[in-house]
């Protein structure tokens, strides 16, 4: 290495936020950044002079995360505690030299300042729920005026008045939310109503569906391009969906679809508050609240590697888990009634369901949560030949309970070529329906191609070659 790339590194070390761990293939520390002092607690001259076996024995790593990468050969992510009782990230990456390990980096961050957020915002949520409970007996002005603010959204079980409660009391601040629950259950439709009650309510809602973009398409589509970027780039240049979202909401929707890089770009722009665009040089500032939803074990996907921990850690400051319909059964009759209404008014007839229906509507298990609900609702308004709905023996909704999953018949089963048919119409018709059925029960177009064994973007562009939608669960 020259000396001047020798000053570049060093530079590079010294000025990076994040603190800095070289050590050799044995354990020793060889280097470390400045301000790693401060947070592990101990003397430059002592964390040169050891080793990380000897800096985890002593506690100053909880655990020391050099030795996960010495042990595994391969790259690492953890939450560490420090002898200081600071709370930080670290991520270390091994360096082979012909297939030996000869270096191992490591790179933390402080995550104190977030983690006391954190705290902050769990003993508000705490102080929040005793408030609720207090005020249950004799329900409050914001009780009240609940269901005057919600626009038509349903909420009739406790749980989902607390949830719409505390969504309307943190919608004026700029805090994350991260949407979590089955599909169906409403986190798009309680996205938008944050939106429309915070501060933002006069700026774009720009919804993504991170399961929806292919993979090659992801950073022109999010960051931007400026003119040239690449070939066939619009002569212009274009705004990203981030720029578009400025002044409102940005809802980043199958956050758990991400891809790592973009995942890492993400991450960036949260924490300076900028972007670049691709082909540019120049930052520029953004200004929008972001609110994510996944119907993912976010926490497992950090554990199996597939999301990072530090973008969980920034995007959880608000976590809102809307439960299954199957939990909250009081909220059905409202969603029928509300439906039904709205069904009425589109097709203008009066039509009523049958006191059997209500019955099995009450005690079905709905796996598809509200839209399975409303879909259904919406099947056998039209399919009802008179102006009381009793068509239960023809569609009768899923009794099934989430767990036994059905084998997927194939359509080629229903579908025989027909006379006039050439083999080309005859498979496009049995892609076409394949991948329509998939479409309505697999949550992504990863999870699509995973399934048939063809690349995500290779999904997308057949889904549009049919006039297909994304996967049920991902459209509003
Ligand atoms: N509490 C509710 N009241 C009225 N409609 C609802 C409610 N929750 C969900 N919906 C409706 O159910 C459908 C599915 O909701 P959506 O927000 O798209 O679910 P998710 O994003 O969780 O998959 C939408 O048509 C939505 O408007
Ligand atoms: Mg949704």
């Amino acid at each position: 290495m020259s000396e001047i790339d020798r000053c570049v590194l060093q530079t590079i070390v010294e000025t990076a936020n994040d603190h800095f761990f070289i050590v050799g293939g044995d354990g020793r520390v060889l280097d470390i950044s400045p301000g790693a002092e401060a947070v592990y607690g101990v003397p430059r001259d002592e964390l040169l002079s050891s080793s990380v076996q000897q800096l985890q024995q002593a506690g100053v790593l909880k655990p020391s995360i050099t030795l996960e990468v010495m042990r595994t050969q391969r790259p690492a992510q953890l939450m560490q505690v420090t002898g200081t009782g600071r709370r930080v990230i670290a991520e270390a990456y091994p360096v082979f030299v012909n297939g030996k390990l000869e270096r191992i980096i490591s790179r933390s961050r402080d995550l104190t300042d977030l983690q006391l957020l954190q705290d902050e915002y769990a003993l508000l949520q705490k102080r929040f729920s005793e408030h609720l409970i207090r005020s249950h007996a004799t329900p409050d002005a914001d009780e009240q005026a609940l269901d005057d603010a919600l626009d038509n959204l349903q909420v009739r079980s406790h749980v989902m008045r607390e949830i719409a409660l505390l969504l309307k009391r943190v919608a004026s601040s700029d805090a994350n939310v991260l949407m979590l629950g089955e599909s169906g259950v409403g986190k798009t439709a309680f996205a938008k109503q944050l939106h429309r009650w915070s501060e933002r309510r006069g700026g774009p809602f720009i919804e993504v569906n991170c399961a929806a973009i292919p993979e090659n398409l992801f950073e022109s589509e999010m960051f931007g391009y400026q003119p040239g970027a690449f070939s066939g780039a619009a002569r212009q240049g274009k705004a990203g969906l981030l720029e578009q979202a400025e002044g409102g909401t940005l809802f980043l929707d199958e956050i758990g679809e991400l891809p790592l890089l973009m995942q890492t770009k993400l991450l960036k722009v949260i924490q300076d508050g900028s972007l670049t665009r691709l082909g540019d040089t120049r930052p520029r500032r953004v200004d929008f609240r972001l609110v994510v939803a996944t119907n993912q074990d976010l926490g497992k996907q950090v554990e199996a590697g597939n999301f990072r921990l530090d973008l969980y850690y920034r995007l959880n400051v608000i976590p809102v888990t809307l439960p299954p319909l199957r939990d909250r059964r009081e909220d059905i009759p409202g969603l029928v009634e509300a439906c039904l209404k709205r069904l009425n008014q589109r097709y203008g007839r009066q039509k009523i369901l049958g006191n059997q229906v209500w019955s099995t509507l009450m005690g079905s298990e709905w796996p598809g949560n509200v839209r399975e609900l409303e879909n259904w609702l919406e099947r056998a308004w039209l399919s009802s030949p008179t102006d009381q709905i009793e068509v239960l023996a023809a569609h009768p909704p899923a009794q099934l309970s989430p767990a036994s999953v059905q084998p997927m018949s194939t359509p080629s089963a229903a579908n025989p070529m027909m006379e006039h048919e050439t083999l080309k119409q005859y498979l496009a018709r049995l892609e076409r329906d394949t991948l329509e059925q998939l479409s309505d029960t697999l949550p992504s177009t990863y999870a699509i191609a995973r399934r048939l064994g063809i690349s995500q973007s290779s999904v997308v562009r057949r889904l549009q070659r049919y006039g297909l939608n994304a996967p049920k669960q991902q459209s509003v």
